[in-house]
């Protein structure tokens, strides 16, 4: 129909004699003469329709936004003086000799611009024409750029391309499962898979030696920016590589692709930290290495002051007291810190301690804070020593059990730091190592694997079983500009350490055999050493086109709700499908009176 694309024309053609299929973006009438601005995936070209061809030009004339059109014409410069700069195909245009409407289009719910003022819910539910518009079509380019990338990558690296099932048993990552009934089997349902987890390692026993696969994931659970209930993991795994190799491959790939598709040299050796000490300086496991600011844990010096907010979390156990310096934030109005006093109360601070540093050579009497009068001068001589405080300064305090004082001042740290300009070159890449293998659930009394039940200790099973809180597993998180971008382990392969393993997290011999009994078997039957890593494929697509929620790099993605708007899904189902599958609803559906 066509024999050029519309964006790709320039004065090479001049001349020539095109045809041109596209949507109409724009059409102009001035004075007698018709511009239309005609678009397709490749870009806008500027059409001309002369009233001499009277035919034609009435047909223009009927032509309304988005309606689609083949059409041929002749090449020409733009007259001078109306040459566009800013369009790729600015010096020509196209004067139209032949035209035909190929389909009419409503009026679309929004216009098909960069900058549209349209709430989200209407652009999903008309996602066939936001995709239509310039921003999301170079997102989509762009994310198909990287997984070609990341592909080529792989593929020169002797990396084996396998698919995994999706109708599977439970993977657990820590959210519930997407169940899906079986028919054939009655009562017995198959979950979508979480991660390919146990199949990749399945593939190491089978001998692959170096499997990816970007591959779907599916999980329910509550939905953020950056999270979906289906998204596109990269899945990595190898057999015969310690930690530090698989780090160092990955740290390759991400910078081939940084290189490739931004242009951008991400630096030589990515940082690592341990678990530990991120927790300590920024109160999180993935911590935003842009932003300078750091905690300063302060219980030492509060033990035995006589303000019990402090003094209390300062000699608990599982308490922490931690300030955080702002670099000239003494002028910070009362108003923007009870906005701020309100952010932390969002992860559970009772409050917001501070204190202005107006003179910090003045003592007591250069502070400005509701809290000075609870200590004596000394304590605070050594907290604005620790925090290295100088007038004009404002230290923020945060204390209460440490996971509270973490989140709330770990959050904190990062919104003063991008609100106040705190913010250390464009890419921070960091390896997070050395995490704990398990962390304590009060709750149900019980430990849960922090990364998942089949990563590695990094200490004997004897260790492990002796103290599983300060056991350390062998696992490794990537972490860019402070979203975790992609985790992996070294994983257990012997039926002993991974059935202690499953016991330690209260998962008796029985249930073990029941749900990995096949796994117990497999490692039984000479499994290599081996680990390896997922990445967050839309997250990271997020982070490189800066974009504000992975949604926006998805080409079908669903609300915040889990559902989506353009085809109406979940929706319900007939009786007779329910019937077949052996399914009653606890509450059925209402049939509405005629
Ligand atoms: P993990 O659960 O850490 O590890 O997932 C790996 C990466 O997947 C991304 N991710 C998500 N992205 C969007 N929406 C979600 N709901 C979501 N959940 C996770 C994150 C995360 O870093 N099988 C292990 C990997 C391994 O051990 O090899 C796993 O799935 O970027
Ligand atoms: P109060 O004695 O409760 O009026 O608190 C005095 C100051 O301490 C106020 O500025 C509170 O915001 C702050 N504050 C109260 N609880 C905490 C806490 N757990 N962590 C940090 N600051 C707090």
């Amino acid at each position: 129909m066509r024999s050029h694309k519309c964006g790709e024309l320039n004065v090479a053609h001049l001349g020539e004699v095109v045809d041109l299929c596209g949507w109409v973006h724009r059409r102009r009438d001035h004075g007698g003469v018709i511009f239309i601005d005609l678009r397709d995936r490749a870009g806008l070209v500027q059409v001309v329709f002369d009233p001499d061809l009277a035919d034609i030009f009435a047909v223009a004339e009927s032509v309304r936004s988005e309606y689609v059109l083949k059409m041929q014409g002749k090449v020409r410069a733009r007259p001078a003086g109306t040459v566009n700069s800013n369009m790729a195909t600015g010096e020509i245009e196209v004067l139209i000799q032949q035209l035909e409407v190929l389909n009419k289009s409503e009026t679309p719910p929004f216009p098909v611009e960069s900058d549209i003022e349209v709430n989200e819910d209407t652009r999903l539910k008309y996602r066939y024409i936001d995709l239509r518009r310039t921003e999301m079509q170079q997102k989509m380019r762009f994310r198909r750029d990287v997984t070609r990338c990341l592909r080529n990558f792989l593929d020169a690296k002797d990396f084996f391309e396998v698919e995994t099932p999706y109708l599977t048993k439970a993977t657990p990552e820590g959210a519930r499962d997407y169940l899906v009934p079986s028919r054939t089997h009655e009562n017995a349902f198959f979950a979508l898979p979480q991660s390919p987890q146990l199949y990749k390692q399945l593939l190491m026993i089978a001998g692959m030696d170096r499997y990816y696969q970007i591959v779907r994931c599916f999980r329910d659970e509550d939905l953020r920016a950056d999270r979906q209930p289906e998204f596109t993991q990269l899945d990595i795994e190898t057999s015969f590589m310690n930690e530090d190799k698989i780090m160092a491959v990955m740290e390759d790939m991400v910078r081939d692709v940084f290189t490739q598709t931004l242009k951008v040299e991400l630096p030589a050796e990515f940082p690592q930290i341990t678990y530990h000490e991120s927790m300590r300086r920024f109160g999180s496991d993935r911590p935003d290495l842009r932003i300078p600011l750091e905690l300063v844990d302060i219980a030492d010096v509060m033990q035995a002051v006589d303000f019990k907010v402090f003094s209390a979390p300062a000699n608990d156990p599982q308490g922490r007291v931690a300030a955080l310096r702002l670099p000239n934030g003494s002028k910070l109005s009362r108003k923007e810190i009870d906005i701020l006093t309100k952010f932390v109360g969002i992860y559970g601070a009772k409050g917001l301690a501070y204190i202005k540093v107006n003179d910090r050579d003045a003592g007591l009497d250069g502070l400005q804070s509701p809290i000075v009068k609870f200590a004596p001068a000394e304590v605070w001589e050594q907290v604005l020593t620790k925090t290295k405080a100088e007038t004009g300064d404002l230290i923020f305090f945060g204390a209460d059990k440490a996971s509270v004082v973490n989140e709330a001042m770990g959050a904190l740290r990062v919104k003063l730091g991008l609100e106040h300009g705190f913010v250390e070159g464009k890419w921070k890449p960091v390896w997070v190592i050395d995490f704990p293998m398990f962390d304590w659930d009060a709750k149900n009394k019980r430990w849960n694997a922090i990364h998942h039940p089949f990563t590695a200790p990094s200490c004997s099973v004897e260790a492990l079983e002796e103290n599983p809180g300060e056991a350390l597993s062998r696992a490794y998180d990537l972490v860019l500009n402070g979203t975790e971008v992609g985790g992996g382990s070294i994983r257990i392969h012997t039926t002993e350490m991974q059935s202690r393993v499953f016991k330690l997290l209260g998962i008796e011999a029985e249930e073990a055999q029941q749900k990995f009994g096949f796994l117990l078997e497999a490692l039984k039957y000479g499994c290599p050493p081996h680990g390896g890593v997922a990445f967050g494929l839309d997250r990271l697509v997020m982070l490189m086109t800066d974009s504000p929620s992975i949604r926006e790099v998805i080409a079908f993605p669903k609300t915040q709700t889990a559902a989506c708007p353009l085809i109406d899904a979940p929706a319900e189902v007939t009786d007779m499908q329910l019937r077949e599958l052996g399914i009653k609803l606890r509450k059925p559906k209402v049939i509405p009176v005629a």
